[in-house]
């Protein structure tokens, strides 16, 4: 594997290779990031995985300065896992001037649930997305379902672009206990680490108690039982709740009976660490 931290020398190195996959992260990796690395390897296609802190999507109360940085670990991880290229720029490089021009995802999507609970995060990562495709040039992209919202909005972006990327989006990977994979599991305590599953647990049962609701009205009043439940094992939830997975919004009485696919989504914070996770149901 090549590793480069400037984007002259990523173009010179990418030169001979007309189709490439780009895997994005922000480092930390975990088997997740490697399962998106084993995904870019088949669809044939060189894999350039990239590293960047992303400073815009972060709120000004959130974790940007502790986010874990272990570039050395992730390098011998991504060569290990036939990653052929790693872009892991500095943030000078990323962005050596302020980066005034942004994209602005549409709000009906980036506005609400992770959205909603934190301001302009969608922004930043349409942004910084946008710079790395630019950047890199890719003829395919992968990221994981675990943020689901944000892939939904990457594809609606890469549609509305017309940005000729083929994404691609690969189911979360779990610890045993169904703990979704995620660099900030790192922030738990042993105690919070072993409440953590509770997380799917509970999208797991609204999933299932609201595939016998009949209206809209029955799904809310569902939600609002799982957030007090959550509640009352020492969760601080942002949101549990069932969408349609096409759009993320709220199903009504005619989406229940048609069996429109749905998708039970779900963040809280534990402590000082906010989890997410999500259930196709
Ligand atoms: O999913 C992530 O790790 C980040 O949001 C991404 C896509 C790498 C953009 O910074």
């Amino acid at each position: 594997m090549r590793t480069f931290d400037t984007l002259a020398d990523l173009r010179a190195a990418l030169h001979d290779f007309p189709a490439r996959t780009l895997v994005p992260t922000m480092g930390n990796l975990h088997a997740g990031h490697l399962g998106l690395v084993a995904r870019g390897r088949e669809l044939g296609a060189p894999v350039v995985a990239s590293i960047f802190v992303n400073r815009l999507q972060f709120g000004p109360n959130e974790d940007f300065d502790r986010y874990p940085r272990t570039l050395e670990r992730d390098a011998a991880l991504l060569a290990q896992a036939g990653c052929t290229f790693l872009f892991a720029p500095k943030e000078t490089e990323m962005y050596p001037e302020p980066q005034t021009f942004c994209v602005r995802p549409d709000p009906a999507l980036a506005g609400i649930l992770d959205g909603a609970a934190r301001p302009g995060h969608f922004e930043g990562v349409a942004t910084v997305v946008m710079k790395l495709f630019a950047m890199v040039q890719p003829t395919a992209a992968v990221f994981g379902k675990k943020d689901y919202q944000q892939l939904m909005l990457i594809r609606r972006m890469v549609t509305q672009f017309a940005l000729p990327i083929a994404i691609s989006g690969l189911d979360t990977v779990r610890d045993t206990d169904g703990l979704a994979l995620s660099s900030r599991n790192a922030y738990l305590t042993p105690a919070q680490r072993a409440q953590a599953p509770q997380l799917q647990a509970a999208l797991q049962s609204l999933a299932k108690s609201a595939s016998g609701a009949y209206s809209s009205q029955d799904v809310l009043a569902l939600e609002s039982q799982a957030m007090r439940d959550m509640t009352a094992r020492g969760w601080a939830p942002d949101y549990l709740t069932v969408r349609r997975r096409h759009d993320l919004l709220a199903p009504g009485a005619d989406d229940l009976r048609e069996r429109t696919p749905l998708v039970a989504l779900g963040a809280a914070r534990l402590g000082a660490t906010r989890l997410i996770d999500n259930l196709e149901c």
